[in-house]
């Protein structure tokens, strides 16, 4: 997630922007940069990498004012790299912005149409270019970023500098966030608290559609329409620490609740609500492609794999497609029968992983065509595959992944919806069914988290001391069982199972006795009967059985003795809604036992060793 700061007051700015940019340091980036009002006009320094790049930059050509913008790049459009760096400049603007803008594309054939040079591959850039269009037709700063805002879809946090302008910054924002800091004789901005506790406790929260002049001694807040608005002003006491879990104890915590944040911004874009379909342009394979797919191979390690498991069973169900899932560790080096016809499919949350990489340029080498499903823009594997499709979950701090889980499955759910449309497997109608129910899947996300969160932690605290923990779940729920079972022995220590529920009289019913907690998983999809059936089973062996349910399920809340609840969905996205009890459980059990809950002992985040 890029981080921004602002500053406008009598010390010299860059120190200060420079100190905001490390207090982000924890949301991740891989450029930075600054923007400082110097007598001259605007001066710009970028650097690719670690903050010390932007500092050896600074002792060596130093920025000399007292109001500018910095900002830490995380990279959505356009790899890392100088040129895509923020801020970007149009003629007198320059402009650091954190979100994503949908309709880029558009806008880049419209600037470009009306004479406009446009040097990075951004959406960032497009910005500037439309401030100072709108400033070239006389408007004023504040009224130049109320037109641009005005053509904006998406998310974003925007500060704006205008050279003829040098007392001021102008800020908006739209589902990213952005704070204002009030000090004395001097204000501030920054996407999120840490950056300015330093320099004031008094903040500001702008909200969705809000846009503030920022000046040495007043901040000015407006609506879209330019009206003047007031925002409630807010002590904050929080420690640094505590500000940038944003008050969570633990970063997986923070990142099981960013859930519905997360797959907002990785569907942003891609849902067509208006004809019912996901849009070509992101999925990175062209139309002619998916028509020659014969079969699709999921290549993929730990929680990445559960999510491919997931993406095998719609690729097959809504796409048509004979597909497979492999673990990268098992297909690399084995010589296996893969080539031209195969579409392999690579998911990683870094995309560093040592044995996905491996296994994907094998397969490529073989003359199949690899699709990258990363979170990392520009990571190893995203740079070896032919095509990427990028989940936008934003940076992943705890070890246990949660979030980009989530976001995976959101992007094989779309590329499986959008495979069937082409292939003419998926009708127009059930298309539209499923993009309605992505489109709603973020509320239910928050719903389920709020929802479960407490009764999970006294689920938790009573059976933290349990031995051995099994989870059972069917069709898409086997997934989330190996998904919940995983989390659980990462980060808690304690020795869990998932297990396909069928498979259970195979084998793992032999474990249960009254000791043993058992989650069934019986959302209501296909499966429902059979895997009740499996939950009776456990129950009659004295399980302790706790039931991940479909909210009013009045058999599950009779024959469980905990039941978590969890929204209706369609039978297809229950994935999303009950592995977040289980991230929760994980959790709290591990809390309770005073784990490193974000740093698990012999774990690291990427596994880029043999
Ligand atoms: O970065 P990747 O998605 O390729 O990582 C794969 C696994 O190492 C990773 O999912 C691991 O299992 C996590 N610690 C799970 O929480």
């Amino acid at each position: 997630m890029c981080g921004i700061v602002g500053y406008v007051g009598p010390r010299p700015a860059a120190p200060i922007l420079v100190d905001g940019l490390r207090r982000l340091e924890y949301r991740g980036y891989d450029s930075a940069g600054l923007a400082v009002h110097s007598p001259s006009g605007i001066e710009i320094r970028r650097a690719v990498g670690k903050l010390r790049n932007l500092e050896g930059l600074l002792f060596e050509r130093p920025l000399e004012g007292t109001v500018g913008i910095g900002h830490t790049r995380w990279a959505t459009h356009g790899r890392p790299s100088e040129v895509n760096a923020h801020p970007h400049v149009s003629g007198d603007i320059a402009v650091v912005h954190n979100g994503i803008i949908e309709n880029h594309v558009a806008l880049r054939r419209e600037l470009k149409a009306d004479g406009f040079e446009i040097q990075s591959e951004t959406d960032t850039e497009l910005v500037a270019h439309l401030v100072q269009r709108e400033v070239r037709r006389g408007k004023d700063l504040l009224g130049a970023v109320l037109e641009t805002i005005a053509r904006l879809q998406g998310a974003y946090a925007i500060a704006v500098l205008d050279h003829a302008r040098p007392d001021r910054i102008v800020v908006a924002r739209a589902s990213s966030p952005l704070v204002v800091g009030l000090g004395e004789g001097e204000n501030f901005c920054a996407s999120d608290v840490p950056a300015l506790l330093p320099y004031t406790r008094e903040m500001i929260f702008l909200e969705d559609g809000d846009v503030a002049v920022l000046e040495a001694d007043r901040v000015q807040l407006f609506d879209v329409r330019g009206e003047t608005i007031e925002r409630p002003r807010r002590h904050i006491d929080w420690s640094p620490a505590m500000a940038e879990k944003a008050g969570y104890k633990h970063f997986m915590l923070k990142e099981i609740f960013e859930q519905p944040r997360a797959i907002e911004d990785t569907l942003r874009g891609r849902l067509d609500r208006t004809s019912g379909d996901i849009f070509d342009q992101e999925i990175g394979l062209d139309e002619e492609r998916a028509k020659a797919i014969r079969r699709v191979v999921f290549l993929a390690c730990g929680t990445s794999h559960h999510a491919t498991i997931a993406g095998r069973y719609w690729t097959e169900e809504l796409a048509g497609i004979p597909a497979v899932t492999e673990l990268a560790s098992e297909f690399r080096g084995r010589n296996p029968i893969v080539g031209e016809g195969d579409l392999v499919v690579a998911v990683s949350q870094s995309g560093e992983t040592i044995d996905t990489l491996v296994a994907a340029r094998e397969a490529k080498k073989k003359g199949a065509t690899v699709l990258a499903v990363v979170n990392v823009i520009d990571s190893a594997i995203a740079r070896m595959a032919d095509a990427v499709f990028y989940t936008h979950a934003g940076p992943e701090i705890g070890v246990a992944s949660t979030k980009c889980f989530t976001a995976q499955l959101a992007n094989l759910l779309m590329l499986s919806i959008w495979l069937g449309r082409r292939r003419g497997h998926l009708s127009a109608e059930r298309c539209r069914e499923l993009v309605e129910a992505l489109a709603s899947l973020p509320q239910q996300m928050q719903e389920t988290l709020q929802g479960t969160r407490q009764l999970v932690a006294n689920l938790a605290k009573r059976t933290k001391d349990a031995r051995d923990v099994l989870f059972l779940g069917r069709g898409l729920s086997f997934p989330i069982a190996l998904e919940g079972a995983l989390k659980l022995k990462e980060i808690s220590y304690v020795h869990a199972e998932g297990y396909a529920a069928g498979e259970m009289k195979h084998g793992p019913i032999a474990l249960i006795d009254e000791h043993v907690p058992v989650f069934v998983l019986v959302p209501e999809d296909d499966q429902y009967e059979r895997s009740f059936s499996n939950l009776q089973e456990a129950k009659a062996r004295d399980a302790r059985v706790i039931a991940v349910a479909t909210s009013g399920d009045e058999a599950a809340l009779d024959q469980s003795d905990d039941l978590l609840e969890v929204p209706r969905t369609l039978p297809q996205l229950t994935p999303f809604v009950t592995v977040l009890p289980l991230q929760l459980f994980a959790y709290y059990v591990a809390d309770f036992k005073g784990t490193d809950v974000d740093q698990p002992r012999n774990l690291a985040k990427t596994v880029t060793v043999e």
